[in-house]
């Protein structure tokens, strides 16, 4: 596999099983993402993005399908593997940080916590710097329970830089904080991309943050329906001044699968009004056309 692919998804399917029912999380997903790429998953809520995050972080296994993750073959580690997987290759941020802080120790200490499983050099000193990184310098003695929601959502990001992950996820991260921290919390993301080349994917619901992502995915019944990539003019977003709440600063693309299937936007279908499942395919000019058939 090519150094520069971070993540390779083919064809996940993932079914959860209940006593009497049985949900279709995942239906064939198919994702690839380059080293080096900040990437927003949007998508209603079920409709997959925290399956597939799971999957990425090694916490979940597939009914079926293929993931390789830096190199790695996700699904045929080993115990010892996974582990190891979990613990060196990714950092995992949540919505509810709760599960990876320890109230009562310190930011520093809950930094230096997990660098305690890894030999590390200068453990101190490197969780300094990311506490720097998430500008939290200050509160580096409070006790974790003093800090507020956002400045605990910081140091779980920390934490979560704390073994230096090839690959930080980070699943709505900014769900439950206000406006200006989800706005900080963002940047953060965006300086770590920029000026350390980390790779990152981020769920979010937050339209207003997705827009100013140079690669944004969208999930659809446990599918990538459709991406949106930033468009030219808006690639350098550290010196412009954008309105990135209104803008249209993306150009949206339909995604084909493999076998040639497509997932029409609803607004257009819906200006269709079909009244049948079946619509006309033809090529004119070298365009593909889908229109309602004539009636009978
Ligand atoms: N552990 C589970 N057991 C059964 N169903 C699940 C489980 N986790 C998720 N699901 C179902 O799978 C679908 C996708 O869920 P999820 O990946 O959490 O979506 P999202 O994060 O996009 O909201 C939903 O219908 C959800 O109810
Ligand atoms: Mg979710």
């Amino acid at each position: 596999m090519a150094e520069e692919v971070m993540i390779k998804a083919d064809n996940l399917v993932k079914i959860y099983k209940t006593e009497d029912i049985e949900v279709m999380a995942l239906q064939g997903l198919d994702l690839t993402v380059e080293t080096g790429e900040l990437l927003a998953i949007i998508g209603n809520s079920g409709s997959g993005k925290s399956t597939f995050l799971n999957m990425i972080g090694g916490l979940d296994k597939p009914t079926a399908g293929r993931l390789t993750v830096a190199g790695n073959d996700l699904f045929k580690l080993n115990e010892k593997e996974l582990v190891a997987y979990k613990r060196d290759t990714v950092g995992f941020v949540w919505q509810n940080n709760a599960r990876n802080l320890l109230p009562y120790l310190t930011a520093l200490d809950n930094i230096m916590m997990p660098m305690s499983l890894q030999k590390q050099e200068n453990k101190k000193e490197k969780a300094l710097e990311l506490l720097d990184t998430v500008g939290l310098m200050h509160r580096k003695d409070s006790r974790l329970s003093q800090l507020s929601g956002g400045e605990q959502q910081r140091i779980a990001i920390a934490i979560a830089l704390a073994n230096s992950p090839k690959l930080l996820l980070a699943d709505e991260p900014t769900g439950s904080v206000d406006r200006k921290t989800a706005d900080y919390i963002f940047d953060i993301f965006k300086r770590l991309n920029r000026e350390k080349g980390q790779t990152i994917l981020i769920v979010t619901h937050d339209v207003t943050l997705s827009k100013m992502v140079r690669r944004v995915v969208a999930i659809r019944d446990g599918k990538i329906s459709s991406e949106r990539i930033l468009k030219e003019q808006y690639a350098d977003i550290a010196t412009n001044t954008v309105d990135w709440s209104t803008e249209d600063t993306q150009e949206e693309y339909a995604i084909i699968d493999r076998v040639g299937r497509v997932q029409l936007p609803h607004d257009l279908l819906d200006e269709l009004s079909l009244d049948s499942n079946k619509v006309r395919v033809t090529m004119e000019n070298g365009r593909i056309v889908i229109e309602k058939p004539a009636d009978a």
